[in-house]
């Protein structure tokens, strides 16, 4: 399963990116402007681009076919790596058919529901993106979207990529392995908590109070 950062922190990429931990990053409008500042969003996608070796979601903030389409052909040309993200609306699957048809891929984010990712998949989206923490916010259940999803995609042959997101904590990625997901997006705490045991710790800690009780380098 690909890892991806759910983030627009140049900083927090290029640890995760330098340990080789991440395979791609997602941004939203809500990240980007946190990030950006006074800054331009356009520089800090193309580091962002320039750090890691993979899919970089850049999302849209038209709700308008046409314009989200014009939009999305802009932060296409910044890098190879961008992949235009789309909101799950009438006018995003438009979009999503219109960049498709160019080359580009897309993103469709806000998915909710199996009805919603299989109109996403057959308006040719690369990846759905289904926000399980925001289902399981409203008493749902958000695994239970991933697997649905997961058994549609695989009934029809869709080439969609299921790409998990509002990852909250490591269960969810857990399950996300075992229900087959394509891809995780997660916050940076959450990716190294993914690498964390506390029985790692304490035995590491064990291991090097022996050794250091021999007084001799290796
Ligand atoms: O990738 C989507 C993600 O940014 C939403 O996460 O935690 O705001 O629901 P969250």
């Amino acid at each position: 399963m690909k890892i991806f950062l759910d983030t627009a922190d140049v900083a927090e990429i290029r640890r995760a990116a330098d340990a080789n931990l991440i395979d791609g990053i997602t941004t939203n409008p809500s990240l980007m402007a946190q990030a950006a500042g006074k800054g331009d969003p356009r520089d800090i996608f193309l580091e962002i681009c320039k750090t890691v070796d993979g899919p970089v979601s850049a999302e849209v903030v038209a709700i308008e076919k046409d314009t989200m389409v014009t939009e999305g052909k802009r932060l296409a040309k910044i890098h190879d790596n961008i992949v235009v993200k789309v909101p799950l609306t009438e006018d995003g699957l438009r979009a999503c058919r219109a960049l498709r048809a160019d080359g580009i891929r897309v993103n469709v984010t806000l998915c909710f529901s199996v009805t919603q990712a299989h109109l996403a998949a057959k308006a040719g989206a690369t990846f759905i993106s289904p926000f399980v923490g925001r289902v399981d916010d409203i008493s749902g259940d958000g695994m239970e979207l991933i697997g649905q999803i997961r058994q549609v995609y695989d009934n029809y042959g869709f080439e969609t990529e299921i790409l998990a997101a509002s990852i909250r904590h490591p269960q969810h990625v857990v399950q996300s392995l075992l229900l087959g997901a394509d891809c995780a997006t997660m916050p940076a705490k959450v990716l190294y908590q993914l690498l964390k045991h506390p029985l790692t710790d304490s035995g590491l800690s064990a291991f090097l109070a022996d050794w250091k009780k021999l007084g001799k380098e290796l």
